[in-house]
């Protein structure tokens, strides 16, 4: 199949609509990061989706609807809470967990009697989810545990030859994906961190949980992406905590000393710490200044990675606040499956 990157136009979303209603898949962007869309109500375009991914059949999807949407259509129940936290932060990087009124394909939520449901900010997104007017599942549009693609190309990269378009929104300004918060209890727990900080949700709604999964229990995991190693480039990797950094250049020497042959080794670090490992021999990736730059670069970076080194030491940002929630779980998610070092 042949692959084609569109701008946004009214031809593009018009060619984008038929491939939907034909149920067939279109990459379309966002401002996290990519997403590879179906209809959500066609159960052969949502089984499509996870075989184009090589996503593990029980990790469920996120609905994306425009901004005007009828929820009720999709969701069953609608705490107030969610009200509020829909009034201050959508159309944006916020997923909310309902109820589900189970009209959309049973294969969406993988046996979950729930619902992922986001409004996108991004215009693109907003007008292809107008033309389509129908809730588009989209996972991220990477090839499953790959890093997830904040631009058309890296889209091509892992996609291409296997779907029909791409639409091109330009590169993502957000870089991570969407903060999911379940919304089914008696007040939002966060499953996944992302640009929608708990912080951000404990102002607007007074409480705001984070939820962590007692695998000892038996318990039914609730939001199953967290259990997956995630995001990881196609190089090898070591994470080191920011109070270890003098451990990440000594990693650096003897890596080179015992593998002389390498094909390079590079960091990624903040960029007050990158002198320090060039002099160290390292090529070094910088990850940004503030936590804004740090989220939005991230991905692009690890997959530049991959393509530059056969290791990446990644040395972690200082700052643990705010959207380095985030940024941190996905660093840490793409490079080890131990201990931080
Ligand atoms: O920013 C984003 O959210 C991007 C863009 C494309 O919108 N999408 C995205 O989708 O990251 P995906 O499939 O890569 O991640 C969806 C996450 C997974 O961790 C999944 O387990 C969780 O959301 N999820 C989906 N439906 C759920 C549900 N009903 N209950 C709990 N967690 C759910
Ligand atoms: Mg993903």
């Amino acid at each position: 199949m042949q692959t084609q990157i569109k701008e946004i136009t009214k031809e593009s979303l018009k060619e984008a609509k038929k491939i939907i209603e034909n149920g067939g898949v279109v990459a379309i962007p966002t401002e996290t990061v990519y997403g590879l869309g179906g209809d959500a109500f066609n159960d052969t375009a949502v089984k499509n989706i996870f075989e184009i991914k090589g996503r593990p059949s029980n990790n469920p999807l996120i609905a994306h609807v425009h901004k005007d949407y009828d929820l009720s259509k999709i969701t069953d129940y609608d705490p107030p809470y969610a009200k509020k936290l829909r009034e201050a932060f959508l159309p944006g990087p916020l997923t909310l967990v309902y109820p589900s009124t189970g009209k959309v394909s049973p294969l969406v939520s993988c046996g979950l009697n729930t619902l992922a449901v986001r409004v996108p900010s991004h215009e693109g997104a907003q007008a292809f989810l107008r033309a389509v007017e129908i809730p588009i599942v989209a996972p991220s549009a990477n090839v499953s545990r790959h890093v997830s693609p904040t631009s058309a190309e890296h889209v091509f990269d892992d996609l291409g030859g296997k779907i029909p378009l791409i639409l091109d929104g330009g590169e993502c300004q957000g870089g991570i994906e969407s903060t999911v918060c379940d919304c089914t209890g008696e007040y939002p727990v966060i499953l996944r961190s992302g640009l929608v900080t708990r912080e951000m949700i404990e102002k607007v709604v007074g409480t705001c949980g984070e939820y962590t999964p007692d695998l000892k229990s038996g318990e039914k995991v609730k939001s199953p992406g967290v259990l997956y190693k995630h995001y990881a480039p196609r190089c090898k990797t070591m994470l080191f905590s920011a109070k270890n950094a003098k451990n990440a250049k000594n990693a650096i020497s003897a890596y080179i000393a015992e593998n002389l042959e390498n094909k390079g080794v590079a960091v990624l670090c903040e960029e007050k710490r990158m002198e320090e490992f060039e002099k160290a021999g390292a090529k070094v990736l910088n990850l940004g200044k503030n936590q804004a730059e740090m989220a939005m670069r991230l991905y692009k970076l690890l997959r530049e990675a991959e393509k530059l080194c056969e290791l990446l030491i990644v040395v972690e940002p200082e700052e643990t606040g705010g959207i380095m929630a985030g940024v941190l779980n996905r660093l840490r998610k793409a490079c080890t499956s131990e201990d931080v070092k």
